[in-house]
């Protein structure tokens, strides 16, 4: 199975990063996986133009041909996003606009769409402490799976992380959760 770990965090040394890298390590030895991190990657935004409502693709060149190339390779994603203003950072917002080509939002019938049988994961976290905000990027993810023929199969979150460090004592629920979803 080839898994596919999106931060979607500006940041590669970050809580997410940190996240990611605990789901990655608890992984089953057979599970192939690569982590990515949207901050390293050139997504342009959406320009709005529609072209790909005709053409199926976007006028834009840039990291995401790559990175839409990982996704149809992968049979399963996790993605894993922090609360920005209460929201998911600009980079996935961009990310998410840019897959307008593959999806169902295009209202021409050839988009392209994934391959079949793939499964997401979800993890959003945050400094504050209610839920309500990780709840609402937990959300985006499953729309953006929902219009990407994608199944939704599961989630975590974390409140009260402002940095790394503050994974350490969640590892444990981490590994469990890792296990629980691919194990
Ligand atoms: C620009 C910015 C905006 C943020 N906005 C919120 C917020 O609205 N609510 C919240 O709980 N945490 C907020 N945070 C805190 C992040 O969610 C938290 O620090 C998280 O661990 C960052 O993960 P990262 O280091 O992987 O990017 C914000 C952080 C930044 C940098």
């Amino acid at each position: 199975m080839k898994i596919l770990l999106l931060n979607a965090s500006p940041r590669n040394d970050g809580a997410t990063q940190e996240i990611l890298l605990t789901v990655q390590g608890a992984l089953p030895a057979q599970a192939e996986s690569e982590l990515v991190c949207l901050g390293d990657v050139d997504v342009q935004y959406c320009l709005g133009c529609k072209k790909c409502y005709e053409t199926c693709r976007c006028v834009r060149q840039d990291g995401m041909t790559a990175l839409l190339d990982k996704l149809e390779a992968a049979d399963a994603f996790v993605i894993a996003a922090p609360s920005y203003w209460a929201d998911v950072p600009a980079q996935f917002k961009a990310f998410i606009d840019r897959c307008t080509p593959f999806s169902d939002t295009n209202p021409n019938p050839s988009h392209w769409t994934l391959g079949a049988s793939k499964r997401c994961y979800a993890v959003a976290l945050r400094t504050g402490s209610s839920p309500g905000e990780c709840q609402h990027i937990l959300d985006t993810i499953a729309h953006w799976c929902g219009h990407m023929g994608v199944e939704m199969a599961g989630s975590m979150y974390f409140c009260g992380i402002e940095d790394k460090g503050d994974i350490e004592p969640h590892k444990p629920a981490i590994c469990a959760k890792t296990e629980e979803w691919f194990g």
